[in-house]
């Protein structure tokens, strides 16, 4: 074990001296540096400065800084909204934490951690203990803990040391310190010992330099994809608020990751469920500063973003595979006045032939919004509604919130007096039920983290299936969200509703909009369990959804943690009807894929405020490529959904959602591969171009898997897009051949080849024709797309023949697959009921032979039987005219660039070969 001394890891941020000291007298002169500061705090360069007073109600003086024993200098103000340079900092030698004893264990070390002086929050906890685990050869576990609460989620026991890590790790034990290096590149990914370590009761604090600026995810936030580390605080604490930048929102998700400068990535996932605060500083450096639990680390080295990724999921579980009707259109909307009203827009989507998988109610279809009662009088044909969408292939879903009415008349409203019987809801501290006040008026809490509260919402959803026959839900306001702060009576005093320290949550109060922190829960109390109150509602959601279906269960959930995938997907809660909130979906989008959330999407179109025809066909556009694509809108606004626009832009709206549609298995596919292993399905440029630093800061396109890219419009008036086009050759998705060119780009934009089949490109910005009825699609090179002809649900869209679209790499090889199952029936990849198809071409041979083939892996219960027919669409650069001359027959060349395969007439299940010699 390498004993680090501490100059050496201090010197990795007060070495330069120099500079410092320039900096120094340039602030002197600049007047902001007070006289008396010492020396080492001088030592210190402004962006390597620690917070030692982050309070933010609090106006920091020299003397409030200097009692902490701290550094302060002034630094000029930041900009309106900004955060600037703390004043207040932490000296090289503020008092730390030591390590004391370092044992070897069978899966790493176990160490203790002594700290002699105190900090200055209460109940300093003096001993730690320190816990290593080389878990694998890419994930390292790290804990620093005493007896208390814990995150209650299940992650994986390893029972064997990792036996060549491609890390290394050392310590500095006096003050202690972590130093974490990636052993191809030397490259120092965590380096603790930049500030102190804090371990107080209600104020856990550890601080590290990062090896980049290239920093994602700590979620839930209105953000660019890539985060600002120019004195960024992103707190995380679920709330509900319309999406606003810098605000803590709906879910909260500590984990990172990061590209470092050579195309590695690595993310960090902090276990930990209470309130906090992730500070990105310039440095680069990032502190977590939490208010409970301990601080319990999963750092995964990749080495690329993609494994990052998978890794994380390994720790926190894969996704649910969805039913395939989940990847369908859904409709929705606040407002719709009846059963009927709802059930005219399912017609009119018919008419017009619009593809629609499901048809979503608001708490509209509520008596008295109260949860598992029906309005009698508006909502009296929902059953027929819900009959009738059976009837044509589609499903229904509604919206459920977790405040329980409590005010109803004694007797008269099962699920109160029902919860209330068994002592089910969120109790103040006083042992009553705590109330607060949702739609319905004033109501109680159901305490998902006791495994009756799960059995008591099982039955009244089973009551509730047997008048609706629902086929998921919707889980909306469960942060929790309640419109008073705190309950009815407020909080109690006492350091749980009031800590020593309360992180940057909007409204300043751990119980702005929500319950009190002191409620009791089963498990713990809310000030514990808060950011987790989404997920245990899930589970207890998607657990009744399988007892009462017995199918694979749908759940949109508005509040999530990590390890929501394996419930639920989400939706990112209530934007508006604006250009920007329709740019802030993507790296909405993309975060969640990091989130291990694929079932990812934004109200279409808009929630709140009134859209337009032009934004509302560009985001059907976007949306339709969203994984999980809904249009829904607020209470009072006007119909939004595709019928309610003029030909023009109805018929925008459908020939994108049928492409979508046509679409089906190859998203189907990629939805499997993330069940099966954690692979994202909205993916960022750079997961599949690390080494191109250009992609790595793209938020404005995304891919499906790892060959579909989507350039989406983005800005009002435009006809053209300018997007990135990445290395390789690409392909328009439609036409094959023709890409519009734009006259007037400039430098550093290229325009698209008028003629070429594609794009051949080095990574550079393209300006692409995008008249309002046009997406832009692009297919990479090398990739095998499984399609079919689109029908108006997936369920007619399943029955049809598959095609494959072949897009030759320009050494004519490609690749793809297909999972194919019932699409509803629960674990079929776990019971082997499933088909799995390799596609690949090769080149045989000198040029041109080329081989197509179909490598299958059916299990026994495989669905392969309507695919009897199979068409296959080769994308080439230009295929030798001798091939072209001699065309099996039913092979027509559309150009010379495509050959088209049709009627192939075989079975799946058999795996095929097809050879053009
Ligand atoms: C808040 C949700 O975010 C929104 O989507 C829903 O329409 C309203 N609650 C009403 O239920």
């Amino acid at each position: 074990m390498l004993r680090l001394l501490p100059a050496n890891l201090t010197g990795a941020w007060g070495s330069p001296a120099l500079r410092v000291r320039e900096q120094g007298l340039m602030a002197l002169s600049g007047g902001w540096l007070g006289p008396m500061a010492p020396p080492k705090c001088l030592l210190v360069p402004e962006s390597h400065r620690f917070d030692c007073y982050p309070e933010r109600r609090v106006v920091v003086t020299q003397e409030l800084c200097e009692s902490r024993g701290c550094c302060f200098i002034q630094s000029p103000p930041p900009a309106e909204g900004k955060q600037g340079v703390p004043w207040c900092f932490y000296p090289p030698d503020f008092p730390s934490y030591t390590l004391e004893s370092l044992n070897q264990t069978a899966l790493g070390m176990v160490g203790v951690l002594v700290r002699r002086e105190k900090a200055y929050y209460p109940r300093d906890i003096q001993k730690l203990r320190l816990d290593v685990e080389f878990e694998t050869d890419t994930r390292l576990h790290i804990k620093v803990t005493n007896p208390r609460y814990e995150v209650p989620l299940d992650v994986p026991q390893v029972m064997k040391r990792a036996e060549n890590p491609i890390y290394s790790l050392n310590f500095s034990w006096d003050p202690f310190g972590v130093l974490l290096q990636r052993k191809a590149t030397g490259t120092v990914l965590l380096n603790t010992t930049v500030a102190p370590l804090i371990f107080a009761d209600q104020f856990l604090q550890i601080s590290t330099s990062l090896p980049s600026k290239f920093l994602y995810g700590l979620g839930e936030h209105r953000d660019r994809f890539l985060h600002s580390l120019d004195w960024n605080t992103l707190t995380l604490w679920a709330r509900d608020v319309p999406p606003t930048e810098s605000f803590n929102l709906y879910g909260a998700h500590p984990f990172y990751l990061l590209m470092e400068e050579d195309g590695n990535a690595h993310g960090v996932f902090l276990l930990n469920s209470n309130a906090m605060e992730v500070v990105l500083q310039p440095a680069p450096g990032l502190t977590w500063r939490t208010i409970g639990g301990v601080l319990d680390f999963y750092i995964f080295l990749g080495p690329d973003p993609n494994m990052v990724i998978q890794q994380y999921q390994q720790v926190i579980g894969f996704p649910a595979m969805p039913p395939i009707w989940a990847l369908g259109f859904h409709l929705c909307r606040w407002g719709y006045g009846s059963s009927n009203e709802t059930w005219q827009t399912v017609r009119a989507m018919r008419n017009y032939q619009i593809p629609q998988d499901a048809q979503w109610n608001d708490i509209d279809y509520m008596d008295g919004y109260r949860d598992f009662t029906l309005d009698s009088q508006k909502f009296t044909s929902l059953p027929s509604l819900v009959e009738d969408l059976h009837k044509h292939g589609q499903h229904y879903v509604m919206i459920l919130d977790p405040g329980i009415s409590s005010t109803s008349p004694h007797g008269s409203y099962w699920p109160f007096d029902e919860g209330l019987r068994r002592g089910l809801f969120l109790n103040t501290t006083k042992g009553q039920p705590l109330i607060g006040q949702v739609w319905p008026g004033f109501t109680a809490f159901p305490d998902f983290s006791n495994p009756d509260t799960h059995q008591w919402w099982l039955e009244n959803l089973q009551h509730f299936y047997s008048h609706v026959p629902f086929d998921g839900l919707w889980i909306d306001m469960n942060e929790p969200s309640n419109f008073m702060d705190g309950s009815e009576h407020g909080c109690p005093p006492g350091e749980l509703d009031s800590p020593p320290y309360t992180p940057a949550v909007l409204g300043d109060s751990l119980s702005a909009k929500t319950v009190c922190a002191s409620a009791e829960q089963k498990v713990s109390v809310h000030y514990n369990l808060h950011n987790l109150y989404g997920l245990m509602e899930t589970k207890a959601t998607a657990s009744a959804l399988v007892k009462i279906r017995g199918k694979r269960p749908f759940i949109i959930s508005r509040s999530t943690f990590p390890s929501q995938g394996r419930y639920s997907g989400h939706w990112l809660g209530d934007n508006r009807s604006q250009w920007k909130d329709m740019y802030y979906s993507i790296p909405g989008v993309l975060s969640f894929s990091l989130f291990g959330i694929p079932l990812v999407g934004a109200d279409i179109c808009g929630f709140s405020g009134s859209t337009s025809e032009e934004l509302c066909t560009r985001w059907t556009q976007l949306g339709a490529f969203y994984p999980f694509a809904r249009n829904h809108n607020t209470q009072k606004e006007k119909a939004q959904d595709p019928t309610a626009f003029s030909p023009a832009a109805r018929t925008a709206m459908k020939d994108v959602l049928l492409t979508r549609y046509s679409l089906l298995p190859f998203l189907y596919t990629l939805f499997h591969r993330a069940h099966l292993q954690g692979d994202t399905v909205a993916r960022p440029l750079f997961f599949e171009f690390p080494g191109d630093v250009a992609t790595w800061e793209l938020d404005r396109q995304f891919l499906w898997g790892r060959s579909l890219l989507v350039t989406p419009v983005l800005e009002p008036g435009v006809d053209s897009v300018t997007g990135y086009v990445p290395r390789g050759m690409w392909y328009d998705f439609y036409t094959v051949r023709s890409i519009t060119l734009s006259p007037d780009c400039s430098h550093p934009c290229r325009s698209l080849p008028a003629q070429g089949s594609s794009v051949n490109s080095s990574g550079e910005l393209l300006k692409m024709s995008a008249p309002l009825e046009h997406l832009n699609l692009h297919i990479r090179e090398g990739s095998i797309l499984p399609t079919q002809k689109p029908g108006t649900t997936t369920e007619v869209t399943r029955g049809n023949p598959l095609r494959l679209i072949v897009a030759l790499s320009s050494d004519a090889t490609a690749w793809g697959d297909l999972f194919w199952d019932d699409g509803e029936s629960l674990d079929t990849f776990e019971k082997g009921n499933y088909s799995y198809v390799m596609f690949n071409v090769t080149q045989v041979g000198w040029s041109p032979p080329l081989l197509l083939q179909g490598h299958s892996v059916t299990k026994e219960g495989g669905e392969d039987s309507v695919w009897l027919s199979c068409h296959a669409r080769v994308l080439g650069k230009a295929f030798p005219s001798s091939l072209l001359s001699r065309l099996y027959p039913r092979m027509s060349p559309l150009s010379p660039q495509v050959l088209t395969v049709s009627d192939l007439g075989m079975s799946l299940s058999q795996g095929f070969s097809l050879q053009w010699l």
